[in-house]
């Protein structure tokens, strides 16, 4: 699925937080967004799932813009993994991982087993099986970010945005979630859209990358000519050298100092 960005801006009250932006995510690519904290991220991924109401400029999914669109097609089509999540306080993993197929369902109707071949098929995939009825508020940090996951993989999106999907997991959590989402990417041609900190990880499992600097598009390309040093000292201040991962394919770079 494409996502058209256009001439957007955002605003929480009177402060201005993202001004004019304006993308193209083509069907089947992995873009990858970063900048420094408060920078306007989490903002823009809110504003494309339709839960903030932009001030002006237009989201197109599939050139139809999502206000046309209404919230159950939205639903059906857009998965989304938000950086601050709620969870009430009786629920199995399992139940959580459930509520991904609730868009899916015809009016009144209970989970098929093609709906449950599909939650388990989301359990196996992030290695909550085993522990599928526990309740989601007994879990750690990376249980419960990966049984997430779970919820936006059992969605089964065309389109899938997920805000930092690598907070609180271990290394190896890590780039076994970065890995399951290049993997969707591949095999099932869902697009994705996500929220990274980790600079060389979004070298490695991107596309393009969409710089966000105090609420305006910095620059939006591939990896290798987005991160630079220019980027990582004015964006991140930091001096790096920059050197090149010819196994992956992709720079990556080693901070060296914070810039003066
Ligand atoms: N509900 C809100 N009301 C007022 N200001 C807000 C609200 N939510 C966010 N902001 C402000 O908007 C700006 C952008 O916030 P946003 O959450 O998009 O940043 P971010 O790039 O995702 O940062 P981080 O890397 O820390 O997650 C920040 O200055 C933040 O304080
Ligand atoms: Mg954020």
């Amino acid at each position: 699925m494409e996502l058209k960005v256009e001439n957007l801006n955002v605003n929480y009250d009177d402060k201005k937080i993202l001004k004019d932006i304006s993308f193209n995510v083509k069907n089947g690519e992995i873009v990858t967004i970063i900048g420094p904290n408060g920078s306007g991220k989490s903002t823009l991924i809110k504003s494309i799932s339709r839960y903030l109401k932009p001030a002006s400029g237009k989201i197109y999914l599939n050139k139809v813009n999502i206000n046309q669109i209404n919230t159950k097609e939205i639903a059906r089509n857009l998965a989304v993994l938000p950086q601050v999540k709620g969870v009430s306080s009786d629920i199995s993993i399992e139940e959580l991982v459930s509520y991904g197929r609730f868009p899916h369902l015809k009016f009144g109707r209970r989970l098929g087993i093609e709906d449950k071949e599909i939650i388990s098929w989301a359990l196996e995939k992030t290695g909550l099986m085993e522990m599928k009825d526990r309740y989601v508020v007994t879990l750690s940090g990376g249980e419960r970010q990966r049984a997430w996951i779970a919820m936006s993989l059992a969605q089964k999106p065309k389109i899938l945005l997920l805000d930092e999907p690598t907070t609180f997991l271990d290394i190896c959590y890590q780039l076994e979630t970065l890995e399951l989402v290049k993997e969707l990417n591949k095999t099932l041609g869902i697009t994705v859209v996500m929220v990274l900190h980790d600079l060389n990880q979004a070298a490695r499992y991107s596309d393009n990358i969409l710089v966000i600097n105090n609420g305006e598009l910095w620059e939006y390309g591939e990896p290798c000519k987005v991160i630079s040093e220019g980027l990582l000292k004015h964006i991140f201040k930091i001096d790096a050298d920059i050197y090149e991962d010819k196994i992956n394919n992709c720079p990556y770079f080693i901070p060296r100092k914070i810039t003066a």
